[in-house]
């Protein structure tokens, strides 16, 4: 058995997962403090993580009906993510297993994105093209086993997806976070009522967002605040489409670059109703997690953990975690 921590951004997690992939118990603890910030602020996530983290993995133990004496292998998120934040993941990592004298994995955070698929009870099987599209990253890779070393074939110039949602929901008075709010408020808008760009001249596979919140910051200053208010909807429609096409326009290339026929798609923003629509008409056999699989987890991490090379006591006392950019030397 596999007790997980996660603890990169703003949600507590810690999951218990066997080596076949089931999940025990996958708790999550958002923090929700951040709202009134419109982000996360990082001492404030570091500061609740571990006032979290002792009863969030208490929670998951029980709720997975174990104990810490059953566990195998302890795994937990090195990076990347906010320093401060890791740091409480890595540090209660550390003293959980050495105190039962339990090996210790080091997992990179978008490994466990791709590793979502893994899980039981229905597995997809590399090789595959893998879209993970978060708060914090935006990425395509080329995935051909289930260890770290997935090949990565683009990535955001800038602005990640989720940030672009984040930012254009700001724009329209709408709470943190964004994608949930923006998607509900587009459901009564048209897509079509505004041309927003789509990064469309940027040739190859990386993506960029930051043209398209600044497009959007034009179209709401050249409206007056009446109008503004009554075309929110339109806005919010206009602005997701160009976000999902963005990414099924790179999507697309990359299928085709690597004439694979199979994508998965995960992050936060997988969790998106017309992504996942834009996604299943690809024509090609196509993974979505479900929900709480896509956004940030600890489930993700044990799964992750299988096909990574853990540490033994007491040589993973000295772990660092990274904030950025170490994974090819992780
Ligand atoms: O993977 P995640 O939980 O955390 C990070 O590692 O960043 O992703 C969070 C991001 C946020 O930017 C949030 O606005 C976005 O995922 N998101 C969505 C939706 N649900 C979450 N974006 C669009 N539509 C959604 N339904
Ligand atoms: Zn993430």
């Amino acid at each position: 058995m596999i007790l997980a921590l996660e603890t990169s951004c703003d949600d507590t997690c810690a999951a218990v997962v066997d080596f076949d992939g089931n999940i025990h118990s996958n708790v999550i603890s958002s923090q929700g403090i951040h709202d009134r910030y419109g982000g996360v602020v990082p001492e404030i996530a570091s500061r609740h993580h571990l006032e979290l983290v002792g009863s969030v993995v208490a929670d998951a133990l029980a709720r997975a009906q174990t104990t810490l004496a059953q566990m195998t292998l302890v795994a937990v998120t090195r990076g990347p993510g906010l320093v401060s934040a890791l740091l409480v993941g890595v540090s209660t990592a550390k003293a959980l297993a050495a105190a039962y004298r339990l090996p210790l994995a080091a997992i990179d955070h978008l490994h466990g994105h791709v590793a979502a698929s893994f899980l039981a009870p229905e597995p997809f099987e590399p090789p595959f093209l893998s879209l993970v599209a978060s708060g914090g990253h935006t990425l395509l890779a080329r995935v051909r086993d289930r260890g770290p070393g997935f090949e990565l074939l683009g990535q955001t110039l800038d602005d990640a997806a989720g940030e672009a949602f984040d930012k254009g929901a700001r724009l329209l008075g709408l709470p943190y976070p964004g994608g949930p709010a923006l998607e509900r408020l587009a459901r009564d808008g048209d897509p079509d009522a505004f041309l927003f760009p789509t990064a469309a001249k940027l040739k190859g596979l990386d993506f960029s967002f930051a043209g398209l919140k600044t497009a959007l910051l034009y179209r709401v200053r050249g409206l007056d605040v009446a109008e503004v208010q009554r075309r929110r909807a339109d806005l919010a429609a206009s602005y997701q489409r160009a976000i999902v096409e963005s990414l099924a326009s790179r999507v697309e290339r990359g299928l085709e670059q690597t004439r694979l026929h199979r994508l998965a798609i995960g992050g936060g923003v997988a969790a998106n109703g017309p992504l996942r629509e834009r996604m299943a008409g690809l024509g090609v056999e196509l993974d979505v997690p479900p929900r709480e699989l896509c956004t940030d987890n600890a489930a993700m991490i044990a799964s992750a953990a299988r096909f990574v090379p853990a540490a033994v006591y007491p040589h993973y006392l000295s772990l660092d975690v990274y904030a950025s950019g170490e994974r090819a030397a992780a």
